[in-house]
């Protein structure tokens, strides 16, 4: 069945295009190269902006009137009901940021995940304590922004201590073009409908975590090696806990690649429900696939799935038993924006 690439139809065409004309251009090759990263890039900062349509934008840098992130989203109203832009100039953002669950329809905007960060150091016991970036509130969109918990946290084994980059606990949170760094634990999915398209992932133990109901579309999930530890640590941990949960983590046209060994993920819950569809795996992925180190009940209802992956890491052979290998008509649910009712919520998506 072809799927279509992206719904942005007009975009596409103006730039095929433009491609068109630059092609027939005296050194149309080198213009064409720009092109083509451009195209790939179709979600960008005033894309958003104009679909929100938001009316205020409060500044955040050193030379603003808001000095940092917090400030910022202090100074949104409570019970706020129009989108409103928190805006960050390219930099470096110190300190832990809260959206509060009282404060929706924010728009953090960044100039891009190379230019622009938030960065915390924290490590404690509890995740939701030890995120640099937390989103309580429900309808909150990011755009093109790092966040990083840089503590130094010594024993990765130890479950006590947590250093989670950004944890999302709203319903209807989108993030576009961002980035995710820690040693592990790095993103706390916790509750809520997600969807995270061209995101970068980084980290080595149970590093995408929670009870969200998300879409990843375009990952890039980095397995960073960890010389601590003697486990084997795994990319997601999802915790879906009963049959009538509507919580998963889906995977779409992503790339797994790194350093060392992990699985693809870990049972942490009698019905966790992960699958990774058209994605790209390397030789990181341990030929088993998943696990349930760690976890003491059944994996009967667990619903841990791969559909057409490619790469040295997506062989089938040596999968646990419980693992899945889904056909298109299995699969089809999970393959669009539906799974996260995103047509009705997200300002740009890919299908
Ligand atoms: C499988 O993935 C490839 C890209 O890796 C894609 O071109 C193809 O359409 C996919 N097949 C199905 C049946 O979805």
């Amino acid at each position: 069945m072809a799927r279509p690439c992206l719904l942005l139809p007009s975009l596409l065409l103006a730039a095929a295009a433009a491609a068109l004309l630059l092609s027939w251009a005296p050194g149309g090759a080198l213009a064409k190269s720009k092109l083509a990263k451009k195209s790939d890039d179709i979600v960008n900062g005033p894309l958003l902006t104009e679909k929100l349509g938001a009316k205020r934008t409060l500044i955040v840098g050193p030379d603003e009137e808001f000095k940092t992130v917090q400030s910022a989203i202090d100074a949104v109203p409570a019970g706020n009901s129009e989108w409103i832009i928190v805006h960050l100039r390219s930099g470096l953002h110190k300190g832990k940021v809260t959206i509060p669950a009282d404060k929706p329809f924010i728009f953090v905007r960044g100039n891009g995940k190379g230019r622009t960060s938030i960065s915390h150091e924290s490590a404690s016991a509890d995740n939701a304590e030890s995120a640099a970036f937390t989103v309580n509130a429900d309808n909150v969109i990011v755009f093109g922004i790092s966040f990083r918990n840089s503590a130094r946290v010594g024993l990765v084994n130890n479950q006590e201590i947590r250093s989670v980059s950004a944890m999302v606990a709203g319903d209807k949170v989108a993030f576009y073009h961002c980035a995710f760094y820690s040693p592990h634990h790095t993103l706390f999915d916790s509750a809520g409908r997600h969807y995270y398209e061209s995101c970068y992932i980084q980290g080595n133990i149970d590093f995408i975590f929670g009870g969200g109901q998300s879409i990843f579309q375009c990952p890039e999930i980095f397995v960073k090696p960890d010389r601590r530890t003697e486990i084997l640590g795994s990319i997601t941990a999802q915790d879906r806990k009963a049959e009538d949960d509507t919580s998963g983590f889906v995977f779409l046209k992503g790339k797994v690649y790194g350093v060392g060994e992990v699985y693809l993920g870990r049972v942490s819950a009698p019905n966790s429900r992960v699958i990774f569809a058209d994605t790209y795996l390397s030789k990181t992925i341990n030929p088993a696939g998943w696990t349930s180190i760690g976890y003491t009940g059944g994996t009967e209802n667990v619903m841990l799935a791969e559909f057409n992956c490619t790469g040295p890491g997506s062989d089938a052979a040596k999968r646990v038993s419980w693992s899945r290998r889904f056909t298109m008509n299995e699969a089809d649910k999970y393959l669009t924006v539906d799974f996260i009712n995103g047509k009705e919520w997200l300002p740009a998506f890919y299908y």
